[in-house]
């Protein structure tokens, strides 16, 4: 192991990745998009924030392509290029030979998904990939005792995917995770509106009503805005008032999802680790978790209490970096894979 080449702790999101540089912390978060010319030479135009600014407003001959979808690897050629421009970004021209990185992956994927992922950091200029499960990094970069006898429920919901684990002694002792999240969140309110108003509305502008109007439980003064799109009937532009009633109603399947999983995942505990949650609370993370009210809808429904991480879209990045800056962990970290160098 050579001591000049970097460590890094990425989440390789399907929403955003963010990287952790050892020494240095938190140096890069970007949406995981790329715009690519729609023919033969798939020619990438932009990445990142840049590719994010022309979301919505592209020509024809242009395609936003999400390369993780749902926490996997959905295009291999353009995961490979937005990993090495964002490493170029994160830590500049690196003379010092290949970086090293623990990346948080899904639980629930296959040993295909895997090895996509894997591939995917070795063709970007990495040297060395050891994988985590996304909840187990969110629990390390959220503080908690991770490897004491104790029962740590933590859940982290992103854009792609929702992972809920128990975590004792280092290891997921229950877990369950849905490839749906935040993302998803964003299409339940264009068919709401496309539905309910007969408006066509973009991905980006459900995403800013589910931030700005968004709420995991009823919000006694409703608050009103304007929203622009396309009348499905008359085909031109045309505005209309939603309420964050109606938002609030657009999201309950999503929100009541999540308080499935955790359904699931608590029958499934020991009834010691069961104890020391009822005592410990319930940890949330990703920037889902943000939604106003989904803290308070679980804490009300389980009759736990339930907190939201204040760094909520870097615990994931941060526990990786943790982990790539103390190797030593990795071997005691049950599940996880072994390493390869
Ligand atoms: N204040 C907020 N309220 C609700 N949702 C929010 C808020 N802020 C961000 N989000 C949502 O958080 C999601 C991104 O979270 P995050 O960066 O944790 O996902 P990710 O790690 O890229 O995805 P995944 O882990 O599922 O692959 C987006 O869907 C975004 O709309
Ligand atoms: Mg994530």
């Amino acid at each position: 192991m050579s001591v000049l080449s970097p460590d890094l702790g990425v989440d390789l999101g399907s929403a955003s990745v963010v990287m952790y540089v050892a020494g240095r912390g938190i140096v890069l978060r970007e949406p995981s998009l790329v715009i690519v010319r729609n023919d033969q030479s798939r020619e990438c135009v932009a990445i990142g924030s840049e590719a994010l600014e022309m979301l919505g407003r592209l020509p024809p001959d242009l395609v936003p392509v999400y390369p993780i979808l749902q926490g996997v690897v959905a295009d291999f050629e353009m995961t490979v290029l937005m990993i090495k421009y964002f490493l170029r970004l994160a830590i500049g021209v690196n003379r010092f030979g290949k970086p090293r990185a623990v990346v948080a992956i899904p639980a629930e994927v296959t040993e295909m998904e895997r090895r996509a992922v894997e591939e995917a950091f070795r063709m970007a200029g990495f040297r060395y990939v050891h994988m985590v499960e996304a909840a187990v990094a969110a629990a390390h970069g959220s503080g908690l005792a991770v490897y004491e006898p104790q029962g740590n429920l933590v859940v982290d919901i992103g854009g792609g995917t929702t992972e809920v684990a128990v975590i004792s002694m280092g290891s997921v002792v229950a877990g369950k995770s849905a490839r749906q999240a935040g993302m998803a969140w964003d299409n339940a309110i264009v068919n709401y509106v496309k539905k309910k108003h007969n408006l066509l509305i973009g991905d980006r502008t459900a995403e800013q009503l589910k931030i700005d109007l968004g709420s995991a439980i009823p919000i006694p003064e409703a608050r009103r805005t304007q929203v622009r799109g396309r009348d499905i009937v008359t085909g031109l532009p045309h505005t209309i008032e939603l309420s964050s009633d109606e938002v609030f109603d657009a999201l309950r399947d999503s929100a009541k999802q999540v308080l499935g999983l955790l359904t699931w995942t608590l029958e499934r505990t020991p009834p010691e680790l069961g104890a020391d949650i009822m005592r410990n609370g319930i940890y949330l993370t990703g920037g889902s978790a943000q939604l106003p009210g989904m803290d308070q809808m679980l804490a009300t429904e389980l009759g736990l209490s339930v907190s939201t991480a204040r760094n909520a879209m870097d615990c994931v990045a941060l526990g990786c970096g943790y982990l790539a800056t103390n190797i030593d962990l990795l071997g005691r970290i049950w599940r996880s894979h072994p390493l390869t160098e």
